[in-house]
């Protein structure tokens, strides 16, 4: 049986034949309750029987349109900005977890509580407001984690744009004093928004320097003032009747200036977001110029001993992916990445012949070519930088081994740079698994053993085990960047 059916049988108790035509009827009378409801016509009301759906809905039907604009915003801004797909969905849910919409169940879920409260404490207006407040907060809480899950964006965004809508929805609950006032001022105050904004919604939208985690504590505060504000009306509703008075102006305008307050505060957020973009631009374009000619200088380096340059990139690779296993955090292995280009560039210093040489090197050759490590070092000690203060001690030790027999200071385990401990690793791979002038190319997995077998000897141990944890995307990077 049908929620009408069982409403029309308790309503009007009528025989099966009659049904069809009374339903009828009972339909017209609804769409008719329902127009009525639209224009706000609320005296209808004690004409006829209400259920306690029609009921809610004459009571709260600003608060639904405050949701459809909520949710036709949001869905709006997610199609237009973030290319977002199954856009119904998103409206529907959004709609239901706007905060206009859930301070509907959010009622009933703080008068519920409340009436189970009052039977331990004394009842009173004070506790009334405090409780409201509190419950209110919970609920735009819980609804609030739904919201982040929904719009995918990252947290500290998500919950300051939740607490800006909430914000405007409480000044408005504030200012209104009618159903169509509410309304009104709603979509003035979004109005008002949207144009202060309409530059910078691009900008919001788009880049990740706005620090929303600052503009966040403030908006949390805010929230709290109107709400409390809100609480007034609840102790003395005499505050909130149509005659205007020295109460009900001096609260609205105490909730209209800290509505501005968190404009004003969105706004120089996004101009402070803005002006670090621009910084952030800068530094980068710096940082690729600097990363370009490092990498022409370490290429011309590599070229000299007749290694190809995709070998630098493939060891800068390796070198990140093993630094970031270790837990190295992401700028700094950028970093890296970029220093590890330059391990050979000391090999600028070493005469050609010596380097080209193509059967094996005497013992004074040998010590000759060791010495790249020393230039290396010599070289890059004339700038600074972070890049360069990684390179440099990169240059110097990415000869020497875990156990101490290594070249050219002979230094042992963790006095060994931990820079210099990943670059040998990825440093002796790549030249084990690709081809020279004296030798073949070794298959990759026979490289990788190798690695593994000199763990503790030639190589750290807590380097090895990276290796081998990333050797997925080392294998990945072996193939992307063949000679
Ligand atoms: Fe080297
Ligand atoms: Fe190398």
């Amino acid at each position: 049986m049908s929620y009408y059916e069982k409403h029309f049988q308790y309503e009007f108790n009528v025989q099966n034949e009659q049904k069809i035509f009374l339903d009828l009827i009972y339909v017209t009378i609804n769409v008719i309750l329902w127009l009525v409801f639209l224009s706000d016509l609320v005296f209808i009301k004690g004409l006829f029987m209400l259920t306690a759906l029609e009921e809610m809905f004459l009571y709260y039907w600003p608060k639904l349109v405050a949701a459809l604009y909520f949710a036709f915003m949001n869905t709006w801004i997610m199609a237009k900005f973030f290319k977002r797909k199954k856009l119904p969905l998103m409206f529907i849910t959004m709609f239901f977890i706007s905060s206009a919409f859930v301070s509907i169940p959010g009622e009933y879920f703080a008068s519920f509580f409340y009436s189970k409260l009052v039977k331990i404490v004394e009842p009173s207006t004070g506790l009334y407001v405090i409780w409201n407040i509190t419950s209110d907060f919970i609920t735009i809480c819980i609804f609030m984690l739904v919201y982040i899950k929904v719009i995918k964006l990252p947290a500290t965004r998500s919950i300051s744009i939740y607490i800006q809508y909430a914000c405007l929805e409480r000044l408005c609950m504030i200012l209104a004093n009618s159903a169509v006032s509410y309304l009104i001022i709603l979509l003035l105050l979004h109005g008002h928004v949207l144009l202060l904004l309409k530059d910078d919604l691009n900008y919001m939208t788009k880049t990740d320097t706005m620090r929303w985690d600052k503009l966040l504590f403030h908006e949390f505060g805010l929230l709290f003032i109107l709400d409390s504000l809100y609480g007034v009306y609840i102790i003395s509703p005499n505050v909130g009747t149509n005659t205007i008075n020295f109460q009900t102006i001096w609260i609205d305008m105490i909730a209209i200036l800290t509505s501005g307050y968190i404009m004003a505060l969105i706004k120089s957020a996004t101009r402070e977001g803005i002006l670090s973009t621009h910084k952030m631009d800068y530094m980068r374009q710096f940082q690729e110029g600097q990363e370009h000619i490092i990498q022409t200088f370490a290429e011309l380096s590599e070229a000299k001993s007749g290694e190809t340059g995709q070998h630098v990139k493939r060891v800068a690779e390796y070198c990140k992916a093993i630094a970031v296993n270790m837990g190295i955090d992401e700028q700094e292995a950028e970093y890296f990445r970029v220093a590890a280009m330059m391990h050979d560039v000391g090999k600028l210093l070493i005469p050609k012949d010596i380097i080209e040489k193509p059967d094996k090197l005497t013992p004074e050759e040998f010590e000759i070519v060791k010495a790249h490590t020393v230039y290396g070092d010599e070289l890059l000690s004339k700038s600074e930088g972070n890049i360069i203060s990684i390179a440099r001690v990169v240059a110097h030790q990415h000869h020497e081994r875990w156990d101490g027999k290594g070249y050219p200071q002979g230094l042992a385990g963790d006095q060994i740079n931990l820079y210099a401990q990943i670059t040998s690793v990825a440093d002796v791979y790549d030249a084990l698994s690709s081809k020279r002038a004296y030798k073949d190319a070794w298959k990759p997995d026979e490289a990788f053993n190798e690695i593994v077998k000199n763990k503790g000897t030639q190589f750290s141990p807590a380097v090895v085990d990276a290796f081998v944890s990333v050797y997925k995307d080392i294998d990945n990077v072996r193939e992307k960047y063949q000679d």
